[in-house]
């Protein structure tokens, strides 16, 4: 009877410890692929040759959300900021309020040294720390399967394509100089993709 009893408990503790394994597993896992931000540069490697991953660098390489940080010295965008009752003399450039708008992923997780100053292509695409490996983002597997790449993108933090919320985040009157924002019109004005066929 004992014994029994024993046995019993021997595998419902089995059956516990199986659990509780079972939850470490997908926790642990969960954090390995919890997307963090890598930085411009790491996309620069593939994005500046058609041949790679695209000629989206150099574009928005010449953008104004390329430069944004300029904006926050002191003694530029004068008239602009005494409309906006905003200091023209004063320095911003470490200014909390002003750099989650002017810099990408501002407090959050993000990868060593990853230099995320400017409004850079994770801000709109999303974190790449997942998504920027070559497992996935890797030319002949998307010529196999756009598709199903993709999909795979997406589910490591791609966002494609960026909806208006994306460009609201910053694109809103929280800011000292906010414009009316109409999406399909800002969206034509930052254009770096081909047209689709
Ligand atoms: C190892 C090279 C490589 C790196 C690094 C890389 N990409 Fe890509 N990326 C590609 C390739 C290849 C494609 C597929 C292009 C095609 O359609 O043929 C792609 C596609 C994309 C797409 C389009 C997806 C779609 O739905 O059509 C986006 C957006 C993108 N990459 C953003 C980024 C961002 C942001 C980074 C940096 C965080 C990055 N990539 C880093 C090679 C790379
Ligand atoms: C909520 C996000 C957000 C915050 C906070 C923010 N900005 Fe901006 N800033 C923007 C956006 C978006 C634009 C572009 C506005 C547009 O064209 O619609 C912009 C534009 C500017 C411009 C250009 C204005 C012009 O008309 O030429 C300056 C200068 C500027 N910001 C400085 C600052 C300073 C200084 C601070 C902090 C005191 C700050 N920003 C805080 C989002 C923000
Ligand atoms: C301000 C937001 C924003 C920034 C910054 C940005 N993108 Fe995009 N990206 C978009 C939008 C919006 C689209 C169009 C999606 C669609 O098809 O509607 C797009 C499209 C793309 C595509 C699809 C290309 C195609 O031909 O279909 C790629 C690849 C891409 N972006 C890569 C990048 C890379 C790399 C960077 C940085 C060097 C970057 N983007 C910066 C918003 C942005
Ligand atoms: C991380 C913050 C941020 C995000 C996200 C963002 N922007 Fe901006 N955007 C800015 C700032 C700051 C400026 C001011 C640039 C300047 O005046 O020099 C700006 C300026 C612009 C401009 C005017 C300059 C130009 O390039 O012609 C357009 C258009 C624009 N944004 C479109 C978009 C669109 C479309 C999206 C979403 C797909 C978006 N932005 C997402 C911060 C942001």
């Amino acid at each position: 009877m004992r014994s029994r009893v024993g046995a019993r408990l021997g595998s419902l503790c089995v059956v516990a410890a199986g659990f509780v394994f079972l939850a470490l597993v997908l926790v642990s896992s969960a954090n390995a692929k919890s997307p963090e931000y890598a930085g411009v540069e790491k996309c620069k490697r593939c994005h500046s040759r058609a041949n790679l991953g695209g000629e989206e660098y150099p574009i928005w390489e010449k953008s104004k959300h390329a430069k944004v940080m300029e904006l926050l010295k002191p003694g530029v965008a004068v008239e602009a900021k005494k409309a906006a009752k905003v200091d023209p003399q004063k320095d911003y450039t470490k200014d909390e309020k002003c750099l989650k708008c002017h810099t990408t992923g501002w407090g959050k997780p993000a990868e060593a040294k990853a230099d995320l100053l400017n409004v850079q292509c994770e801000a709109c695409h999303g974190p790449g720390s997942e998504y920027r490996k070559t497992t996935i983002m890797s030319k002949k597997k998307w010529q196999e399967d756009a598709k199903g790449m993709r999909a795979k993108a997406v589910e490591a933090g791609m966002i494609m394509p960026p909806t208006e919320e994306q460009c609201k985040q910053c694109h809103n009157s929280d800011s000292p100089f906010y414009k009316e924002f109409k999406f399909a019109e800002r969206k034509a004005q930052i254009k770096h993709w081909k047209e689709k066929q």
